[in-house]
C-alpha cells in the first residue's frame, strides 16, 4: 500500500513539474503562448513601440541575449522564403527589434504578405556558441497568415519505403500524408480509430507552402483502418483515411493500400 502512495506521488510530481516547465524558445502574442508550429494571424500583428500588446515575441531563457546592452548574443527572425528580417531602420514593413530576451516581429503599413512559416533562431541556455553554425541558435515556429490563409489540409498520402517481413513475424513499413496551406500545430495518427504514439514524426519541407511530411512507422501489425489528422488552432484540421489490406479484396470504400503479405497473419483486433 506505502509503495503504492510512494509511486502515486512521484507520478503527481512529476506531471506537476512537467506542467509548470517553460520549454525555451518559445512565441508569444499579447501575453499569450503560442505551441510551436502555431496559426497567428497576420493582420492583428502591429507597431507598437512603446508596448508589446501587438508584437509577435520569440523568448529565451539566455540572460546575454539579444542586443548590446544584455550582451554578446543575438538571433533573428526568417522570412518563410529563407532570408533574415532586418530592423526598422532599413525600412521593410515587416521587422525586427531585438531587446532583453525578446526578439520582436513587427509590421507597419498593413502588408497582407509574405504569408507562411516564419522561424525564430534564438540562443538559449540549451543551445548557444556551438562550433558549428547550425547548433548556435534553436529554433521555433509560427505560421504568419491572414483570415483567409492558413487551413490545414492533406494534400496526399504514400507508403515510403523500408517495408519489410509483411509475412514474417514482425512486419514494418512506413506510411506518410502530405499537409500544405497552414501549420501542423497537432498530429495524430489513428489505426482503427485507436491513437499510435510510437514511430510518429513531422518534417517540414517547404516554410513558403507550408508543405510537412508526416510519417508513421508500422511495426508489428499491418492491416487496418489508418488515420492522418493534422490540425492547428486558426482551427482548421484535415483527416484522410487509408485502408491497409493484405488481401486484394474488393472493398470499395477509400483508399485502398493492398500489401503483399500473407493472408495467415493473425490481425490482433
Ligand atoms: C491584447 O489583449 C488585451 C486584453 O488583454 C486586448 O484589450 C487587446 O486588444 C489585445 N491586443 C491585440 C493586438 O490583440
Ligand atoms: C527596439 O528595442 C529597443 C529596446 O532594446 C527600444 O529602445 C527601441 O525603441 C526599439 N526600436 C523600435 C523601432 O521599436
Ligand atoms: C519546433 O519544431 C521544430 C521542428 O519543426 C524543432 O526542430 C524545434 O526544436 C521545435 N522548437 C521547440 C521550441 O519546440
Ligand atoms: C482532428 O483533430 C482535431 C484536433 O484534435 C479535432 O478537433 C478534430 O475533430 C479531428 N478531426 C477528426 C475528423 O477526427
Amino acid at each position: 500500500m506505502m509503495s503504492v502512495w510512494v509511486l502515486l506521488l512521484s507520478l503527481l510530481w512529476s506531471l506537476v513539474e512537467v506542467h509548470s516547465q517553460q520549454t525555451f524558445p518559445y512565441i508569444s502574442f499579447n501575453g499569450t503562448t503560442l505551441a510551436n508550429h502555431s496559426y497567428m494571424d497576420l493582420s492583428l500583428v502591429g507597431n507598437d513601440v512603446t508596448g508589446s500588446s501587438d508584437s509577435v515575441q520569440c523568448h529565451t531563457d539566455l540572460t546575454t541575449c539579444c542586443s548590446k546592452a544584455q550582451g554578446s548574443h543575438r538571433g533573428d527572425w526568417y522570412f518563410p522564403n529563407g532570408p533574415r528580417l532586418l530592423f526598422s531602420e532599413d525600412g521593410y514593413s515587416i521587422y525586427e527589434n531585438r531587446t532583453a530576451q525578446i526578439i520582436d516581429l513587427r509590421r507597419r503599413n498593413n502588408p497582407t504578405s509574405p504569408v507562411g512559416i516564419y522561424r525564430c533562431d534564438i540562443p538559449t541556455n540549451a543551445v548557444h556558441d556551438g562550433t558549428d553554425f547550425s547548433v548556435r541558435d534553436a529554433p521555433v515556429y509560427v505560421g504568419l497568415y491572414t483570415a483567409s490563409g492558413g487551413d490545414v489540409e492533406i494534400s496526399g498520402y504514400t507508403i515510403l519505403f523500408e517495408i519489410s517481413d509483411l509475412s514474417g513475424p514482425s512486419p514494418r513499413f512506413t506510411l506518410a500524408c502530405i499537409s500544405t496551406g497552414g501549420p501542423a500545430t497537432t498530429v495524430t495518427w489513428t489505426r482503427d480509430s485507436t491513437t499510435i504514439t510510437q514511430g510518429t514524426q513531422t518534417v517540414l519541407n517547404d516554410p513558403v507552402t507550408a508543405q510537412y511530411t508526416h510519417t508513421l512507422t508500422v511495426t508489428g501489425t499491418v492491416e487496418g483502418r489508418y488515420g492522418c489528422n493534422v490540425s492547428n488552432n486558426k482551427p482548421s484540421s484535415d483527416l484522410a483515411q487509408l485502408l491497409v489490406s493484405c488481401k486484394p479484396n474488393g472493398i470499395k470504400e477509400g483508399i485502398i493500400l493492398t500489401l503483399f503479405c500473407a493472408s495467415s497473419i493473425q490481425l490482433p483486433h
